[in-house]
């Protein structure tokens, strides 16, 4: 430990207890979705469960809520994915190869610790443009018996290992081990301003090769930022959050991105993407990641928010941002499911049945409603600030005109054929509306003027359940 790790220590330390009070005097301060105790919260890191205790690490800047701070890796463990005990922060930008952030990263449980592979950013200062020269991106090994404190770091790959033909923008490392080797994806940005993922492989975590470069044939991006390379029910998936996606139609809306390829072939070799599918349509939704549970279940969670957005959240209290309800991914007809932990379940209070017609409300400020319609158009308006509506095969997300921060200056859409059921998880500032199982997910952040927790909901027929969530 150098004397920078300590001197962050103690600052970190010291910063989060002086920001708790006001940070938790917030109105809009979340009640089960994983956030920063002080600061900016962004991309998930590291996620994984261990000896029974699920473990989230996050992109984490514990000095100010505006993004500007130089990124940690915060810490919070969990048993039940919902209730979320703060650790202490995990990893500091105190090495040489990591001074200027400790970037994006996963975590490897193995029987004798976890291995953590994450990217150490270094920005060089000078006449740079930071896109094609001006900085490096490291990918970096730290270690830990139970992920509760890392006991090292090193440095495992440096840009002068990375193939040709790329920019510095190489990052934010998944690993995984698969019949007796580490394999290893990174994302990267080409001299040619195209998205692609690495892969590489190595016998020790230690000395990797590059085995592939996976990308589409004609550029879907100029960035893939938190690659994810899975597999699920014998189907193998590459998950990444595209940069510089035009929008089409109801497709790609936000400025960035993050879906899947189904991958088809031998992703060591041989392989081709079939066709992206966007994990979310709201406003809020980026750099998912996923992890096997100790069950057996693939677990992703998404950060909810969206980088370099025309909207933004409130920072008065001295904190930004916030993870989605962790999701089980399933497959169904060779597409992924998106659908709440079965924990949040635990977390509904007396089911109340609500009446459908004109003019009928329902109040609360965090509650999981199920909607089941049948028949006619459907119009729900949530504290004031969210309107659903369900017309012609479109359900569109409005934020406003209080309260959107940006977000009333637009509308997101979602084609959603037939409308059989939807499940709206509200905290006191966000909505996750889950369409058909989790076929389709619109997330958002929004802020409802105090006192508001009076909601709209009008439907033709149908039932709609309503759990309060205290
Ligand atoms: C995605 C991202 C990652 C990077 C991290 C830095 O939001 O840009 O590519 O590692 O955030 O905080």
């Amino acid at each position: 430990m150098n004397a920078m790790h300590r001197d962050l220590e103690r600052l970190a330390a010291r910063a989060e207890q002086e920001g708790a009070a006001l940070a938790a005097s917030d109105p809009a301060r979340q009640r089960f979705h994983l956030q920063p105790p002080t600061g900016w919260l962004n991309d998930p890191n590291g996620l994984c469960q261990a000896g029974g205790r699920y473990h989230a690490y996050f992109q984490y800047a514990p000095f100010s809520p505006d993004g500007s701070g130089v990124r940690h890796w915060g810490h919070a463990v969990s048993t039940d994915l919902i209730r979320w005990q703060r650790q202490p922060c995990f990893l500091y930008p105190d090495q040489p190869f990591d001074v200027h952030g400790v970037y994006s990263g996963s975590a490897l449980v193995e029987e004798d610790g976890i291995s953590f592979f994450y990217t150490g950013n270094v920005k060089y200062s000078g006449d740079f443009d930071y896109i094609h020269n001006g900085r490096a991106y490291n990918t970096c090994l730290a270690t830990s018996r139970d992920g509760t404190a890392a006991d090292g770091k090193r440095l495992v790959l440096s840009p002068e290992d990375y193939p040709a033909g790329l920019t510095p923008h190489v990052r934010d490392p998944k690993v995984w081990r698969q019949d007796g080797r580490y394999y290893m994806v990174l994302g990267a940005r080409t001299t040619a301003d195209a998205g692609e993922v690495l892969v590489y492989q190595s016998p020790d975590k230690l000395a990797w090769t590059l085995l592939n470069r996976i990308s589409t044939p004609a550029p879907f991006g100029y960035m893939w930022e938190c690659p994810d390379l899975f597999e699920l029910d014998g189907q193998w998936f590459l998950a990444v959050s595209p940069q510089g996606v035009e929008q089409k139609g109801l497709d790609y809306q936000n400025v960035y991105t993050s879906g899947y390829f189904p991958l088809y072939g031998d992703w060591r070799g041989e392989c081709r993407l079939g066709e992206f599918v966007e994990f979310d349509h709201g406003f809020d939704f980026y750099a998912p990641q996923s992890f096997r549970d100790e069950r057996g279940r693939r677990i992703q969670i998404g950060w909810m928010g969206m980088p370099d957005a025309g909207y933004t959240n409130p920072v008065q209290y001295g904190w930004q941002h916030c993870m989605t309800i962790p999701c089980e991914l399933t497959v169904r007809e060779g597409r992924l499911l998106r659908r709440p932990v079965e924990e949040t379940e635990r977390l509904r209070g007396a089911p109340q049945a609500l009446p459908l017609e004109p003019g009928a409300e329902f109040e609360g400020e965090r509650f999981d409603l199920l909607l089941s319609p049948a028949k006619g158009p459907l119009r729900l308006t949530l504290r004031g600030c969210v309107t659903l509506e369900y017309s012609d095969g479109v359900l569109s997300l409005r934020v406003g005109p209080q309260g959107g921060f940006g977000r009333e200056n637009g509308v997101r859409r979602a084609a959603v054929r037939t409308l059989r059921g939807l499940r709206i998880l509200a905290d006191s500032s966000s909505a996750e509306v889950f369409v058909n199982d989790g076929e389709t997910v619109l997330s958002t952040r929004y802020y409802p003027a105090p006192g508001q927790t009076r909601s709209g909901i009008q439907a033709g027929t149908g039932t709609a359940v309503l759990y309060p969530i205290e």
